[in-house]
């Protein structure tokens, strides 16, 4: 996940491969409530890990419900209908699916067995309606207060035990706002039905109709039959019980795998299409009808169960006019296909936009006017005009409104050299996907691809002991950049030879072990580590021995040739920063920025010595320093790869600096130059 300001894409081209999505949101977080309150254990297969689910565990393990899980399976050992835990504050973060269910849940359990909880979430979730919920629960018997703004959270349902409610007259709700709240009933409801059969009618014109038959769909997994007449009238049959149905398997989320489709439609051209695993045409979820509106549009689109394969059809897109009632989050992606589309796209029936994790019909047409397309909005649709020629795209940086879907919709301008562009795009805090996709953006980078000359370099290089291996770190990790440390590759190479018994002047057996190095640099959690045949050798690496024979094996022209294309390949979107020798001069000659790290040999000799000393190894500071300078000579004195700075390189010296101030320098220069310095210009 990218924890980080912004996250810099550079102009995509190409996908292909195969991605596996997420677990769904609207299911996770219906079963993780309805395993909460059956009788007995449920094991949920892959349940989505994000924020959402995650505030939904949280508050249940507040409730009482016993929540195991091991990263593949969760098992929730139900309440069986009673309150264990009669007063909580629950936090629910910005997640309507937890909100509003636990509110109608909560409301009817503690007007019949006494309770009193509050549920509250963060600042943009107390400015989303819950009004037509309360309403719905209040002449039913439930106490429900506003503790803020009335209608909006946070709230406070409460009540006395062996308390009543009035099931007689069928319960009215609407269901134009949000199609939550009548699912939020329908969970919540069948905990009070067993005397009687319950009846819930809905109120005026239903939204996001599919969403409800998910929720009719999952109650009917754990043992409540629910009969509807026409999607108005709903009835929860007397004697309702939830029982566990034991295991779960939660499909992929539906609505993100609307961004593959249409990356697929975008980009999947020629060869193989490109393969969604997780979800398939099958799929209960409503948004699985995103499908019909790409194939609209031109996506080709094949599927079976729990697969679908994506291929470019018609190009340029074909422009639609789409009601998009029934896949309201989808419909956000059809937006950002529209900007390759042939001609203006018009949404309608979005309605719903304007309450969702913030105004995405505002929000939607600012970040697309920002690279190029003409956008009107309306209180309920919007139009968009695609950029009107190549020329006419921007590279922008995009805000995200702590809204993944914002996010994860416009990486997809990014494909804009497949309209003939070559614009590169910043999305603003990327980490707002971790709301349902917390990997969107490696996933998407997995699959998709780049023109190497389009990835942005910065190459990091300096005499030895500069710091330049951790500041290259540092830098490539607060831009969300591949690292690639060369030094690593000449001393794995060395250690290859070391395990073979090559003769360290066999240039040829040198070169031959260079070039089949089966190295592997450790990912997210495995930062920092690496194995070499399959063998970790992080610490053997770092060896004095393994520098002193990396640093003779570097010298054969030969060994270097081996390395090239190696180190050629580690240029992957979104971008690279690359520590070593040549890094500038020879391998990334046309890399954005070119750093020369350097400090006095004082100040070298002296962090050296602060090392060794802390590792319990003595030291002398004097011969260190000397060390250093006849290194220094050496290295700048050598034939091959001499110790040189690139000519366009700017030299930072941070004797003086510490490490935060030199990643400081190098993010500025960046500011500067690298590929997003036009943002702040009228074009690309
Ligand atoms: O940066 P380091 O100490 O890990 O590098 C190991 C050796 O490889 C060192 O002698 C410098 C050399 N080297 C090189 O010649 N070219 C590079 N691009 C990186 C390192």
């Amino acid at each position: 996940m990218y924890a980080i300001p912004f996250l810099d894409l550079p102009p995509l081209r190409g996908a292909s491969g195969t991605l596996r999505l997420p677990g769904s949101k609207s299911i996770s977080n219906r079963v993780l409530l309805l395993a909460a309150l059956a009788a007995g254990t449920t094991e949920l297969r892959g349940l989505l890990d994000s924020d959402d689910t995650r505030v939904m565990l949280a508050a249940l393990r507040t409730l009482g419900c016993g929540v195991e899980s091991d990263g593949e399976t969760c098992r929730v050992e139900g309440l069986g209908g009673r309150l264990r835990v009669h007063e909580a504050a629950l936090f629910l973060g910005n997640a309507g699916t937890a909100m509003r269910p636990l509110a109608a849940t909560l409301a009817v359990l503690a007007a019949t067995q006494g309770g009193r909880f509050e549920l509250a979430g963060v600042p943009r979730m107390h400015e989303r309606p819950i009004a037509d919920l309360v309403d719905a629960l209040r002449p039913l018997g439930c106490t429900v207060e506003d503790l803020g703004t009335p209608g909006y959270p946070p709230l406070r349902v409460s009540g006395a035990a062996g308390g009543r409610l009035h099931l007689d007259a069928p319960i009215r709700v609407r269901g134009d706002v949000s199609s939550q709240f009548l699912t939020a009933l329908l969970l919540a409801l069948p905990l009070v039905a067993d005397a009687q059969d319950v009846v819930v009618e809905v109120d005026g014109p239903l939204i996001s109709q599919p969403y409800i038959a998910i929720t009719l769909n999952l109650l009917a997994r754990f043992g409540i039959a629910v009969a509807h007449e026409g999607w108005q009238r709903f009835t929860i049959p007397r004697g309702s019980r939830y029982a566990s149905p034991g295991t779960l398997h939660v499909e992929g989320d539906a609505s993100s795998a609307s961004y593959f489709v249409a990356l697929g439609a975008l980009a999947a051209g020629g060869g193989a299409p490109l393969r969604i695993e997780g979800v398939g045409l099958d799929s209960i979820q409503g948004d699985i009808a995103f499908v019909d509106a790409a194939r609209a549009m031109g996506a080709q689109v094949d599927g079976g169960p729990g697969w679908l394969a994506v291929r470019r059809g018609r190009w340029p897109l074909a422009a639609i006019t789409r009601d998009c009632t029934d896949i309201p989050d989808a419909a956000m992606t059809l937006a950002v296909m529209a900007l390759y589309a042939d001609g203006p796209t018009r949404l309608t029936g979005i309605a719903s936009w304007r309450v969702k994790e913030t105004d995405r019909i505002a929000a939607m047409a600012a970040e697309l006017r920002k690279v190029g397309a003409t956008v009107v909005e309306g209180p309920d649709f919007i139009e968009i005009a695609p950029p009107a020629s190549s020329v006419h795209w921007r590279s922008a940086a995009i805000a995200t409104y702590d809204d993944h879907r914002m996010a994860m919709c416009l990486s997809l301008a990014a494909f804009n050299p497949l309209a003939g562009a070559r614009c590169a795009l910043r999305i603003l805090d990327p980490g707002c996907v971790a709301k349902t996709f917390p990997d969107y953006f490696e996933t998407l980078l997995g699959v998709a691809s780049a023109d190497p000359a389009d990835v942005p370099v910065i190459t990091i290089d300096g005499p030895t002991a500069s710091g330049k291996g951790t500041l290259a770190a540092a830098v490539a990790a607060a831009l969300g950049y591949a690292l690639l440390d060369s030094g690593a590759l000449y001393r794995a190479t060395a250690l290859a030879a070391t395990w073979d018994g090559i003769d360290p002047d066999d240039e040829p057996a040198l070169a031959l072990a260079a070039a089949t190095l089966d190295l592997r640099f450790g990912q997210g959690g495995e930062a920092g580590r690496t194995w070499l045949r399959g063998r970790e050798v992080t610490e053997d690496l770092r060896a004095e021995a393994t520098g002193l024979l990396a640093s003779r094996v570097s010298a054969l022209p030969a060994v270097r040739q081996a390395l090239h294309g190696l180190q050629l390949a580690f240029r992957r979107a979104p971008g690279l920063v690359a520590d070593g020798r040549d890094m500038g001069t020879v391998v990334f000659p046309d890399a954005a920025l070119k750093v020369f790290l350097t400090a006095s040999a004082a100040e070298r000799a002296a962090r050296r010595h602060k090392q060794l000393i802390s590792k319990g190894i003595s030291a002398n500071l004097d011969g260190l320093r000397q060390d250093l300078e006849a290194r220094d000579a050496r290295d700048r004195q050598r034939t091959v790869a001499p110790l040189v700075p690139a000519k366009d390189a700017l030299e930072l010296d941070n004797s003086q600096l510490s490490i935060e101030q030199s990643v400081q320098q190098v993010l500025g220069w960046w500011q500067e130059r690298g590929p997003l310095a036009a943002v702040a210009a009228p074009s690309c």
